[in-house]
């Protein structure tokens, strides 16, 4: 809801307030964000800056208190007295405008107001402000516009040109603010296999900054940030989250100043911007997203699911549960044939899998990553009866089609590059960088864009596709306004394919979490979030992913151990357990298994489709843990699933209590263990004790034992209040050394469990 008030804007979120006036000055003071307050608080909400501060500069002498530098402010010039970073920097020709802008008027619209450029869009808003500023003698307006989405709120600018010249812009934040008090900044960075790594920095009176330069919003800063009050934690204290909708160069920002104002702001990187702005055009920024919870994290994260959950997955695609897919990467990489594929695909099937995707390597000469990116014909050796045929044998086995490109970019060895190699880009002057052997497509240019579009849609027409994996291997060259120009581009792209096919399922990857942003996620409801699937490694990418994306958008896949980026041996059961907690997949060659692991991921698919809808869409929170585990919990009307995770194990390892939340402290609760199973040769050396005969642990008999029998493992079904498990229950005590008791949890390191916690009343 919006109200405006003499002068005053409150913009009221579910759970909390967002308000500013405009002063008699005409600037905006941003006077407060947080627990849902008054309108009518506005004056006790404003600061009170008495005398002021020495050194004050300031439009008017005799108010020598008011000046920019030192208030809370919704948005700021440059060179007119606020020293502190300007959201913006707007050139004639060489020479820097010194802009200050004043509140001119104000509209309210209900709903949303179309952004114009082709950038991507939060949907369903439920009513927007834009407030009009003008630039005093300068032929400028810039308009802020607010939308308001019942739990977050989104913000972006426009800035017009209004005079006769060409005006050139350096900067332009989709939003700034300034927030009184101390806070730490989390930030999700890493690379490629260590995606959203979560660091905390303080922000102090040297800026810190959290941007992108690689030409996408990259796996080395995600977007989204956090601010957390002093004492913050999971389920307490202040926190605000903010996101991009973008999936190019960003820039954030944080800074306190010497009054305590912590200045914050985000959009698109000024790195190396100029974009051109002609006489009567406009500039528009990426739409950005606010939120603010006084429950901790946990309660940011949870606004932030919804919004994501319901405004920026494509309409066809929200809350609608997404399909148990089988990957051919890991288990094939580009050695199959349409034989290989059908054995793995009849095999996906009696494991419970609904989606055969076919990845990289079917096309062309592509038959390792050097050569045939590009040309998008079937490679016939591979495919003999065309993709039209082997979706039909899936479809024979009940399985539904999913397929792999990578549109953006091109092999210099391939038809596309010999016909067109001015359609990929290059540095003029300069040896091209090369990244995975391939170049990037100039998707600024209209002819590629066509291109793309359509060897893509003739691809899609040509079988019963349902799935597409929409991957990007590499960073861009491509610096400020081209890097955002291309970006533009990819949307269009994306648009004219996918919107005339909600019914796709597009899952994006940019090797891995390269471009895991809310402006891919406007259209692909789920993103690969890394080529790591390492379910220790996913414990922190998905962990941090978290933090502001749902677990409905992370594909999630298990595949074999030793893993293929760690070469780290883990429990099949922790595989499946990490990744339930997204959009579940198997990547692996299923041929390979043991019988008792396809049974085992037999019984994994079945409980995850039995509790699908609360895993996808349930309500996420971080759990405490003990020291060395991580604990995470979905919660849905039906149930509540707490997943346990253990990293190295000590020898004989001591007591701990779990904790779990959001229960009734006087409802009983069943609580039952996923039933997990130990493979025999998990056990070493002790089976020669467990056994009745004489056994040599590494001869025949019992690698064949090993394949197929497993033992029982940490059984556990109980009954406790809510107020018990809440306050923390005892589990089964973990393996203490030297014997076998089926209701202890005997797995060792990074080992898990996933509870199911039911009404008594209820059953799952
Ligand atoms: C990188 C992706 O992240 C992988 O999942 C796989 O699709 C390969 N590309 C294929 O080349």
């Amino acid at each position: 809801m919006i109200e405006v008030q003499n002068g005053v804007f409150h913009l009221r979120e579910s759970g909390w307030s967002y308000l500013f006036r405009a002063t008699e000055q005409g600037l905006l003071e941003h006077l407060h964000f947080g627990a849902p307050v008054s309108i009518q608080d506005a004056p006790a909400l404003a600061v009170k800056p008495g005398m002021g501060w020495g050194m004050a500069v300031t439009p008017n002498e005799a108010d020598g208190a008011l000046c920019p530098d030192t208030l809370p402010l919704e948005w700021s010039g440059a060179g007119r007295g606020d020293y502190r970073e300007s959201p913006m920097e707007v050139w004639d020709g060489d020479v820097p405008l010194p802009a200050e802008f004043r509140y001119a008027d104000y509209q309210i619209f209900e709903g949303t107001a179309r952004l114009q450029s082709g950038l991507p869009q939060a949907g369903g808003g439920l009513q927007t402000l834009a407030v009009t500023l003008r630039a005093g003698a300068l032929p400028l307006t810039l308009t802020l516009y607010y939308t308001d989405f019942g739990g977050v709120l989104t913000r972006r600018a426009v800035l017009k040109n209004e005079s006769r010249r060409t005006l050139t812009v350096r900067k332009l934040m989709s939003w700034c603010v300034d927030l009184v008090g101390e806070y730490g900044l989390t930030t999700f960075d890493g690379g490629w296999i260590g995606e959203a790594r979560r660091h905390v920095t303080p922000v102090e009176a040297a800026r810190v900054v959290n941007e992108s330069t690689a030409g996408f919003s990259s796996n080395r800063h995600n977007p989204g940030f956090l601010l957390a009050g002093k004492g913050a934690g999971e389920d307490c204290g202040d926190v605000y989250g903010f996101n991009l909708i973008y999936s190019g160069n960003h820039y954030a920002s944080a800074q306190r100043s010497f009054q305590g104002l912590t200045r914050v702001m985000q959009g698109v990187s000024p790195a190396l911007f100029c974009a051109v702005l002609a006489p009567g055009g406009t500039f528009e920024t990426p739409e950005g997203v606010l939120a603010y919870s006084g429950a901790g994290f946990n309660g940011l994260s949870a606004a932030m699911h919804r919004f994501v959950n319901g405004h920026i997955i494509p309409p066809a695609w929200r809350y609608r549960p997404r399909p148990v897919l089988f990957n051919d990467w890991e288990g094939c990489m580009f050695d199959f044939d349409q034989r290989r594929l059908l054995e793995l695909a009849g095999r996906a099937k009696k494991q419970g899998a609904e989606l055969f995707v076919l990845d990289d390597g079917w096309f062309g000469a592509r038959n390792s990553d050097r050569a045939g990116l590009g040309d998008y014909g079937v490679n016939e050796k591979k495919l003999p009866e065309g993709l039209g045929g082997f979706a039909g044998k899936l479809a024979g086995l009940g399985l539904n089609f999913g397929l792999w490109f990578e549109p953006e970019a091109v092999n210099p060895d391939s038809g596309l590059y010999r016909a067109h190699p001015d359609w990929a880009i290059h540095q003029p002057g300069r040896s091209d960088l090369l990244s995975r052997h391939e170049l990037l497509l100039d998707l600024r240019k209209e002819a590629v864009r066509d291109y793309i579009v359509d060897s893509v849609t003739e691809v899609l027409n040509s079988a019963d596709i349902r799935y597409v994996k929409w991957d990007m291997n590499r960073q861009s060259v491509l610096t400020g306004a081209a890097a955002h120009e291309y970006i533009l581009g990819l949307y269009d792209v994306l648009r004219r394919i996918f919107a005339p096919r909600p019914d796709i399922l597009l899952e994006s990857c940019s090797s891995g979490g390269n471009r895991f942003d809310l402006g891919m996620l406007c259209f692909s409801p789920q993103i690969w979030c890394s080529d790591n699937t390492d379910p220790m490694e996913r414990l922190q990418i998905q962990g941090g992913l978290s933090y502001l994306y749902p677990q409905s958008c992370m594909g999630a896949h298990v595949s074999a151990a030793p893993h293929a980026q760690t070469l780290r041996a883990t429990p099949l059961s922790t595989r499946g357990n990490v990744s339930f907690f997204g959009a579940l997949g198997y990547e692996l060659d299923l041929k390979a298994l043991r019988p008792v692991e396809a049974r085992e991921i037999k019984a994994q698919i079945a409980f995850y489709k039995a509790h699908r809808d609360t895993f996808q869409f349930g309500a996420f929170s971080r759990l405490p843990a003990p020291e060395g585990w991580t604990g995470w919990q979905v919660r849905s009307e039906r149930e509540t699933l707490a997943g346990f995770f253990r990293g190295l194990v000590p020898a004989a390892p001591g007591i701990v209590k779990l904790r779990v939340s959001g229960l009734d402290n006087n409802r009983r609760y069943r609580v039952r263990a996923r039933p997990q199973t130990l493979r025999v040769g998990d056990f070493g050396n002790l089976v020669k004790y467990l056994s009745p005969v004489r056994v040599n642990p590494d001869g025949p008999l019992l690698r064949a034992a090993d394949g197929l029998y497993a033992l029982p493992d940490g059984r556990e079904d109980f009954t406790a209040t809510g107020a018990a498990l809440m306050a923390g229950f005892a589990p089964a005590a973990l393996f203490t050394g030297t014997g076998y008791d089926k209701n202890s949890h005997n797995q060792g390191d990074f080992g898990s469990e996933i509870y199911v916690i039911s009404e008594e009343r209820g059953h799952d």
